[in-house]
């Protein structure tokens, strides 16, 4: 039970012992255990009675795991789950101190939630939504208390993730915020105080690339594990984008893509065809079963340290090798671990068999180094992207047998390997420069500032480094090449370098 403060006043963050989850999908479910073994009291409510008992056992198998893991006992799991009341009708909310709904991404739906809850919930109450990118301000003018709504933004796996957004509306109650971000510490995750703005900070930097990611894939630019693969081994981030909406859930993806098209228009916010259509399909990522992997049959997005090419000895390589290109850097390198390798090096590059383009920095140079042999059907370039990739770029003149003797001599490099075409960025940078463009964007547009970007960036996707990191890390006379590569050569708006990363790189000043 919540304290009792007199009717209409506030409660203190410590004077709410009993919280209401509204809908029991993927993040309810996970929000009801972050309340529940945070040792507040949790009413789960979902008004369809099949959906209350799936979230109920999906609340149990987690806990279960957690269990199995040695990170709690028996008598703990039981003692958090002593502390979930499931019910369904919002009515059980009535006294709760704080309400939480996680209720499908419509915001007729949201209105029509927040009406009855209004009415259901003592005065005191705050109602937050857990929406990924509707308008918070929208959602509270259901209510007679647009001082108590907020947004309260998890990250998937709820348990796991460490930023919650706080968003707050401008009718929003400065006590509200200021509760809502003491709760957030109490349950051990970072809170970030966001404004209303569409995606707030971390979707709506994370769906446009991830969106790329599946038009990379619609468009055969690469495979789906080598997309996954170039963003885990070559830019070091937890998973692939590919893997990463099937966790989201395809269909939520879809619908914050559709909102952030809505409010700031753009190409970098027009889902991808294979995105829409997968929907329709209803294969909406893990929970359904299947999205762009297949998880009943057991299919993985690969582990980063697997290969993706062949990494087959079967396939000789025919005669000695010829490496054109790179005489420093990471061409230098490659060539090291080539010949260190044992692969016979040929010094004439006239001679016969396969030819290594030591594919340069920022991309888009392998074909004319294979012209340049006079014999580029044996011509396939390889780029090493930082420590543990190696790029295979095949040309529209390499020949299938010089691809894939290519891909066994780079298979026995120790390093993943994906194959991409001779576009600027080749695939880790095709990925990843867009994305920190949109970073310093959302920089140079106020929506917010880089230490939040990372903060977002680092704690609610677990990026290794924030984006506006990473980008001083990668160079930003390197980023704005790769930009202004890929806008030339694609005629695209979504690629056309922000003015801030210019004039950064003109100045040779940092982000962080
Ligand atoms: N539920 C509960 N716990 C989970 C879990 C799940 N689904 N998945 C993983 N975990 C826990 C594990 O139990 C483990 O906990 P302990 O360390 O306490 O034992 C921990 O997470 C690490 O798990 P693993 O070692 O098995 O897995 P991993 O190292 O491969 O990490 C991951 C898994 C944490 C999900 C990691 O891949 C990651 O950080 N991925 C990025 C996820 C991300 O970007 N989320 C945000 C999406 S955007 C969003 O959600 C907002 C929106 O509105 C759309």
């Amino acid at each position: 039970m919540a304290g009792r403060p007199a009717a209409g006043g506030n409660l203190t963050a410590m004077e709410i012992r009993e919280v209401a989850v509204i809908g029991l999908g993927t993040m309810g479910a996970g929000i009801v255990e972050v309340f529940a073994r945070a040792g507040l009291a949790v009413v789960a409510i979902d008004v369809d009675p099949g959906a209350l008992e799936r979230g109920m056992a999906t609340l149990d198998r987690s806990l279960g795991k957690a269990v199995a893991r040695g990170k709690l006992t028996e008598q703990e799991k039981a003692a958090v789950l002593a502390r979930v009341r499931p019910a369904d009708r919002l009515g059980a909310a009535a006294a709760a101190g704080l309400v939480v709904e996680g209720v499908p991404e419509r915001m007729e739906i949201k209105r029509q939630v927040f009406a009855e809850l209004d009415q259901a919930c003592r005065p005191e109450a705050i109602l937050a939504t857990n929406t990924s990118s509707l308008s918070v301000t929208a959602i509270a003018a259901a209510t007679r208390r647009p001082g108590r709504v907020a947004g309260l933004h998890f990250f998937n796996p709820a348990q796991v993730m460490r930023l919650v957004e706080v968003i707050t509306t401008v009718r929003t109650a400065p006590a509200t915020s200021q509760v809502l971000t003491e709760l957030v510490r109490r349950l051990g995750k970072t809170p970030v105080q966001v404004a209303d703005r569409a995606g707030f900070v971390a979707n709506a930097l994370l769906l446009p690339y991830l969106n790329h990611a599946v038009r990379l894939l619609e468009t055969g630019y690469a495979t789906r594990e080598d997309i996954d693969a170039a963003a885990t081994a070559g830019i070091g981030l937890p998973m692939g984008p590919l893997a990463l909406l099937d966790l989201i859930g395809l269909d939520t993806s879809l619908s914050v893509l559709e909102v952030l098209s809505g409010e700031f228009g753009g190409p970098r916010f027009a889902a991808a065809p294979m995105l829409r259509r997968l929907v329709e399909a209803g294969l909406t990522g893990r929970k359904a079963g299947r999205g762009f992997y297949d998880y009943e049959t057991k299919e993985r997005a690969r582990r980063p340290d697997s290969d993706t090419v062949l990494n087959d000895d079967r396939v000789a390589v025919p005669g000695p090798v010829t490496l054109v290109g790179a005489a420093a850097g990471p061409g230098m390198r490659l060539a090291e671990m080539i010949e260190a390798a044992g692969w016979p090096v040929a010094a004439d590059p006239h001679g016969s068999g396969l030819v290594i383009v030591l594919a340069k920095e920022p991309g888009t140079d392998v074909l004319d180094a294979a012209l340049a042999t006079g014999r580029p059907a044996d011509a396939v370039g390889l780029h090493l992207a930082g420590d543990q990739l190696i790029e295979l770029i095949v040309t529209p003149m390499s020949a299938p047998g010089a691809v894939e003797a290519a891909a066994a001599l780079a298979g026995s490099l120790g390093h993943t390997v994906v194959r991409c075409k001779d576009r600027p960025g080749f695939l880790a940078g095709a990925l990843l420069c867009p994305h920190l463009n949109d970073a310093v964007r959302m920089v140079q547009d106020g929506h917010a500032s880089a230490a939040d970007i990372d903060a977002a960036m680092t704690l609610g996707c677990g990026y290794p480094r924030g984006p506006l990191q990473l980008l001083d890390q990668a160079g930003l006379g390197y980023v704005l090449t790769v930009l202004t590569q890929m806008y030339r050569r694609y005629g695209d708006p979504a690629f056309a370098p922000a003015p801030l990363l210019a004039e950064h790189a003109a100045a040779g000043l940092a982000f962080r």
